[in-house]
């Protein structure tokens, strides 16, 4: 069959999406698949695709492709896709609801403090301990996002948060050991710890900078791991996941796990983690993208 690659759409994450796209086509080309790139930015383009394609390879980060839009339409369309449907997206792409949900379940997340249009930031009862990171709770690739140290720099970067998103999540900055692990069709891969000289894992550490290191496999016993392994399947399934995706979680100087979030179309980018993490596990990008393409069938 033919497969098109959805990629770019108007989403802050548009340029990370058009690398990702890029390499994964290219990867279906480099096995003989028939696969093209279609830059879909509005319903027409999605209506047009479907009478062309047999199956859709998801490649779109943010909003729209990634938050249960795209997935909601293709589902009307009846073009099989990868990765979750529609309402899982929409979940994943918020951060405060898969907070929510997931502290529903019992699953560790940090503490935070919620800012919306009616629930302002009050400075006075803010209580969460210092350094804590603001973040627009549907973006990604850290974008909008700051750490912030004291009181006086709070309500500037709530600010800047709020120029991408009116919901902000101020969360508990846990101090330790940072990873991400990659869930491939219902199975956690070698979990990856990441190192930035940066202040945090910004949009500069994830795309530009060659001095964040990646340490995969990771220096963890097999033991905590594999326990890692089971609360990231965990949170995968609370969420309602499917096919593939990438959660972010720490370890704090207690060895106590946090969840961070859940990403669930990651970046395929040459810098990109999941690939990072199939390779460890001896898959390398071609097959990668064929075992998430499986996950339409
Ligand atoms: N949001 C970016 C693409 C990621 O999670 O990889
Ligand atoms: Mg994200």
């Amino acid at each position: 069959g033919k497969v098109a690659v959805l990629m770019g759409g108007n989403a802050a994450e548009r340029e990370v999406s058009l690398r990702s796209g890029l390499a994964v086509t290219q990867a279906f080309i480099a096995q003989g698949i028939h696969a093209v790139s279609e830059d879909v930015t509005q319903l027409e383009d999605l209506q047009r695709i479907a009478k062309e394609y047999d199956r859709a390879f998801i490649a779109l980060h943010g909003r729209w492709g990634e938050d249960g839009v795209v997935q909601a339409i293709l589902d009307d369309l009846g073009l099989p896709y990868t990765g979750s449907g529609m309402a899982a997206s929409a979940v994943a792409m918020d951060k405060l609801r898969t907070k929510w949900m997931w502290m529903g379940a019992g699953l560790p997340t940090p503490g935070f403090v919620w800012v919306s249009d009616l629930m302002p930031l009050n400075i006075e009862e803010f209580d969460l301990p210092f350094p804590v990171i603001v973040k627009p709770s549907h973006e990604g690739s850290s974008i909008g996002m700051r750490k912030v140290y004291d009181k006086e720099n709070l309500v500037e970067a709530v600010t800047y948060a709020q120029e991408f998103d009116s919901e902000i999540l101020i969360e508990q900055w846990v101090t330790g050991r940072e990873y991400t692990c990659a869930v491939l069709n219902n199975k956690a891969l070698p979990l990856i710890e990441l190192k930035t000289t940066h202040d945090f894992y910004d949009f500069d550490a994830k795309y530009k900078s060659n001095d964040t290191q990646y340490i995969c496999p990771c220096d963890l016993d097999n033991e905590t791991e594999n326990e890692l392994q089971e609360l990231v399947l965990q949170a995968f399934h609370v969420l309602g996941s499917k096919g593939w995706g990438r959660v972010d979680l720490m370890l704090d100087d207690d060895d106590q796990a946090w969840l961070i979030e859940l990403n669930s179309v990651p970046g395929m980018t040459d810098h990109s983690l999941v690939p990072m993490a199939a390779k460890a596990d001896g898959m390398d990008f071609e097959n990668l993208v064929v075992e998430i393409l499986k996950s339409t069938l």
